[in-house]
């Protein structure tokens, strides 16, 4: 039997999308041509690579966890920083060896290093075959199908439109008990610094009810947690066409917490300016709605802020970040932040150390600023902060925030807290790893009759300066 689309025939979309993955797990040897898949960058990007792998099951590819005898060579690519796009470059000399050993097989770069370089990939790059930018997927079929033929293709359209609702991701590298969905795409912010509004689009948001529904069917699978994405998850808005009626994120979150108690649901990434006291209440009301914040502060100083484009100062996010300790008493907070931006002083990287210790962060991403083509930094503000001190301030960032989370942790010893069983931990067969509500990861011996994906009640005893250590008290 070819397992291709023609034998996937449920009437939902949803539905047919399952069928896909039933062969994926079922009929691996049945596969006709074999995709080689490696996604870099945020969530975001590993969730759009579920959604190609499930355009070229249904094209007949099925996964391989080689390059050797793979047809098709794919890379979903980052452009965050230069870093990430220098990874990208280096892992694209090591498929094309592979290329030159499996006759006939194909490159293809994905998602946003696609779309800010666009047709320079081919003439740069010589031996990639396709170009995809992160709202053509739908394309690669046809694209592969020129290539084919000789025709190398880019597809690098941004589109107002595109969210992907009706195609229910392939869960590549799942632990079966934890799954990400994405909610909208693309960003309207303008952050200075930011390449994301470049390579990804304009944002939109994604049909509630295709939401509601990959949440159900998660559940229904027995995943217990999910994950809601977007660049910026606040402004979610999504209008009802038939009832004109307008759906926030504060309500959405409700709507997919409602789809089982037992389904914990989280969110990234929450921008500052939007976040608004409903999304706390509904976060206080539901138990299954964790209490974790990420909000990225970016740098603790207002006149960088200012540069950077963010739409607040520093007085204005610690106004936000009080309001949030006073709905929810217990909730974390986690951030992202960059040195070395643009001008900034030594005192002003002094105001970044402050608020770290200040906003009390569980953790948070570190990067020294990396200018990137394009943006708005790149195009009004000199890079002039020399290297070294970028990553001495990044190191000094670095060390505050571990001291911070291990702080943190010490005052977590002697509490309870219900967790969800992910693992196995990595360091002893014998313990089992799983966060709590605060996206705290706690290690505990392995007690028989529990398995992975319950809950069980932990108390903590211990912590090391990244991981709590605990016991199963009670289940
Ligand atoms: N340089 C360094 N870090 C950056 N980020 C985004 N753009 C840059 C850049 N040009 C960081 C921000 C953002 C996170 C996803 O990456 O902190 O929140
Ligand atoms: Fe980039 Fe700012 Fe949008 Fe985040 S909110 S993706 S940092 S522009």
């Amino acid at each position: 039997m070819n397992p291709t689309a023609e034998s996937a025939t449920h009437n939902t979309p949803l539905g047919e999308e399952k069928q896909g993955e039933v062969y994926l797990a079922e009929r691996k040897e049945e596969f006709a041509k074999r995709y080689y898949i490696e996604s870099y960058g945020c969530a975001m990007n590993f969730a759009d690579t579920e959604i190609v792998a499930s355009i070229l099951t249904k094209e007949g590819y099925g996964p391989t966890e080689e390059m050797d005898g793979a047809d098709l060579l794919l890379i979903n690519t980052c452009s965050i920083r230069e870093k990430a796009e220098d990874t990208v470059r280096k892992r694209l000399k090591i498929f094309n060896k592979a290329k030159r050993a499996n006759k006939g097989a194909m490159i293809g770069v994905l998602g946003c290093m696609a779309e800010r370089l666009k047709s320079k990939f081919l003439e740069e790059e010589k031996l990639v075959d396709i170009v995809v930018g992160p709202d053509a997927y739908r394309d690669i079929p046809s694209l592969i199908a020129g290539a084919e033929h000789g025709n190398k293709g880019v597809n690098v359209l941004l589109s107002r439109e595109e969210t992907y609702a009706d195609i229910s991701p392939v869960r590549l590298d799942s632990n079966g008990v934890s799954a990400f969905i994405s909610i909208m795409r693309g960003c309207d912010n303008m952050c200075s610094f930011c390449v994301v509004p470049f390579t990804r689009g304009r944002e939109r948001s994604r049909d509630l009810y295709s939401i509601v529904a990959e949440a159900t069917e998660l559940w229904e699978q027995g995943y217990k947690e999910v994950t809601l994405l977007g660049q910026n998850v606040d402004s979610y808005k999504w209008e009802n066409p038939e009832t004109k009626e307008v759906v926030s994120f504060a309500q959405l979150l409700v709507h997919v917490a409602k789809v089982n108690p037992k389904l914990r649901v989280r969110f990234s990434t929450s921008h500052p300016k939007d976040i608004d006291d409903e999304v706390m209440f509904a976060i206080r009301d539901h138990h299954n709605i964790c209490n974790y914040i990420h909000l990225p502060i970016q740098s603790g100083n207002s006149r960088i802020l200012k540069l950077m484009n963010r739409t607040y100062d520093r007085e204005w996010y610690m106004d936000k970040v009080k309001r949030i300790y006073e709905v929810i008493p217990d909730c974390a907070i986690s951030s992202d932040i960059i040195t070395g931006f643009c001008s900034e002083t030594e005192e002003e990287h002094q105001d970044t150390l402050s608020i770290i210790e200040w906003a009390k962060y569980t953790m948070s991403y570190m990067f020294y600023y990396s200018e990137r083509p394009g943006t708005l930094a790149a195009r009004k503000y000199p890079d002039d902060i020399d290297l070294k001190t970028k990553k001495r301030r990044l190191q000094e960032v670095v060390d505050l925030q571990l001291e911070m989370s291990h702080q943190h942790n010490l005052n977590d010893i002697g509490k309870t807290f219900e967790v969800l069983v992910e693992g196995t931990s990595k360091k002893s067969d014998q313990d089992y790893k799983g966060r709590n509500s605060q996206n705290k990861m706690i290690i505990f011996p392995k007690v028989e009759g529990i398995k992975i994906g319950d809950y069980v009640m932990v108390k903590v005893g211990d912590t090391t300066k990244a991981t709590l250590k605990g016991k199963i008290v009670s289940v």
